[in-house]
């Protein structure tokens, strides 16, 4: 078999990927370990920045993230018992976020590919990438037992933070983690959200998240200890908790059954660079964010945005331009936006390590990002998005 570009992952870099490269007339051949329903299911991300659904939209993969997609123009910081608000579309020219579910990213993405003729393979086995500083890589992976050999001009690297191709990378790449004393217990509960804005609440017990899917479905989360165990966690004593920390001047959380709940630990990552020979990382693959700044996706899809108009310039005119400045581009942003997810983490979280005089550090940087309108919209610019350059 042959194609233009193998893709390794169907997450939402991958699935991208190969819709923008389509609509440049390249080839391309997806490789996924799970199955469809597996990776259409899995809950994740919820907010996606204005340059997200803008590109969404300029591709004409809208239609459904503009019926049900839920438009965002501000987010609320709750402390020491009071709500305030951040105006993020006043502060930023009217830029705002958009809620709707990773899942259902995925899953346009998907029927949008395989309606125009995309190949994905589902459930593929043992996959293993060959000769990347060659002309001609390889992906080789097995499907129903039948063993594939793939060849290829360009290997994209889309198999998030467990995936195999980033160990591909040379002995000379930088690997630069930072861990996190805390984790998330997130929960889908059929429930109608506690706000129509998203909360972020500092609290002395630890953070809490006050976020939403629709206007009968809530996405909640709760800083827990990162060795936690879900079976300590039974439904009652998660409601118990977020009760006591989110609900506030009269507000509480409305309960419901829940649909999903998990335990996802908390890191900074970044390798670089993102290219190796014929190989090219994107998204989690090559940087993780804690989801505190909710980036992680959006990253992703400016990762694969920049890639798509270097591979698209490559094959029109022969020039490696766009692909040896791939890594810089996109490791420009990554930064800034590990910077701001960082921040966000650090203000909101409770640190098992800190001391009262901390603690009055965060209260006081959470009073002046409140009070100053300068503080407010540098946090509403990175939360909305910075433009693409
Ligand atoms: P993934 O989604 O991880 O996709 C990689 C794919 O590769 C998977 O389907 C995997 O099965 C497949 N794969 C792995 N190994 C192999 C292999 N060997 N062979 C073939 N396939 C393989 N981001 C935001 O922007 N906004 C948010 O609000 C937000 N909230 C989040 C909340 C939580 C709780 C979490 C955990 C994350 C959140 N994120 C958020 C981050 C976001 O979910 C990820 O950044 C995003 O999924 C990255 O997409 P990806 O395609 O790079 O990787
Ligand atoms: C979500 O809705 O899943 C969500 C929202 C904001 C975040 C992270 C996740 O910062």
């Amino acid at each position: 078999m042959r194609t233009q570009v193998a893709i390794v992952g169907a997450g939402p870099a991958g699935l991208l990927l190969s819709h923008l490269l389509h609509r440049q007339g390249i080839d391309s051949v997806v490789v996924e370990r799970r199955s469809r329903e597996y990776v259409e299911q899995r809950v994740r991300a919820g907010v996606l920045e204005q340059s997200t659904v803008d590109l969404l939209r300029e591709i004409g993969l809208a239609d459904r993230l503009d019926r049900e997609g839920l438009p965002h123009h501000g987010i609320a910081l709750l402390f020491d018992g009071v709500a305030h608000r951040i105006p993020m579309s006043d502060l930023t020219g009217g830029r705002a976020i958009t809620v709707y579910g990773q899942q259902h990213v995925v899953r346009d993405l998907t029927e949008a590919r395989l309606a125009t003729g995309g190949q994905v393979y589902f459930e593929a086995d043992d996959v293993t990438v060959l000769d990347v500083t060659s002309s001609t890589p390889r992906v080789r992976f097995t499907v129903e037992g039948r063993s594939t050999e793939l060849e290829c001009d360009i290997v994209a690297g889309c198999d998030g933070f467990h995936g195999v191709t980033r160990g591909l990378l040379p002995a000379s790449a930088r690997f630069l983690e930072r861990e996190y004393p805390f984790g998330w217990l997130g929960i889908l509960a059929a429930a109608p959200p506690v706000d129509d804005e998203l909360i972020y609440a500092y609290h002395e017990r630890g953070f809490a998240l006050a976020s939403l899917r629709s206007p009968t479905i809530s996405r909640l989360y709760l800083q827990v200890d990162p060795t936690e165990d879900l079976a300590e966690w039974p439904d009652q004593r998660i409601w118990d908790e977020l009760g006591t920390r989110i609900g506030h001047d009269g507000r509480s959380v409305n309960e419901g059954p829940i649909l999903e709940k998990s335990i996802v630990p908390m890191r900074s990552f970044v390798c670089e660079p993102m290219r190796h020979g014929r190989l090219f990382l994107a998204g989690d693959a090559a940087h993780i964010v804690p989801p505190t700044g909710a980036k992680g996706l959006n990253l992703a899809v400016h990762d694969v945005h920049v890639l798509a108009a270097a591979l698209s310039h490559w094959y029109a005119t022969g020039s490696e331009t766009g692909l040896d400045e791939y890594s810089t581009t996109c490791l420009n942003r990554v930064w800034r936006v590990q910077h701001f997810s960082w921040w966000m983490t650090s203000m909101l979280h409770r640190f098992p390590q800190h001391d009262a005089f901390q603690q009055q550090l965060q209260r006081a940087q959470l009073e002046y990002v409140v009070s100053s309108p300068a503080a407010a919209t540098s946090l509403a610019e990175n939360y909305v998005g910075l433009p693409w350059s």
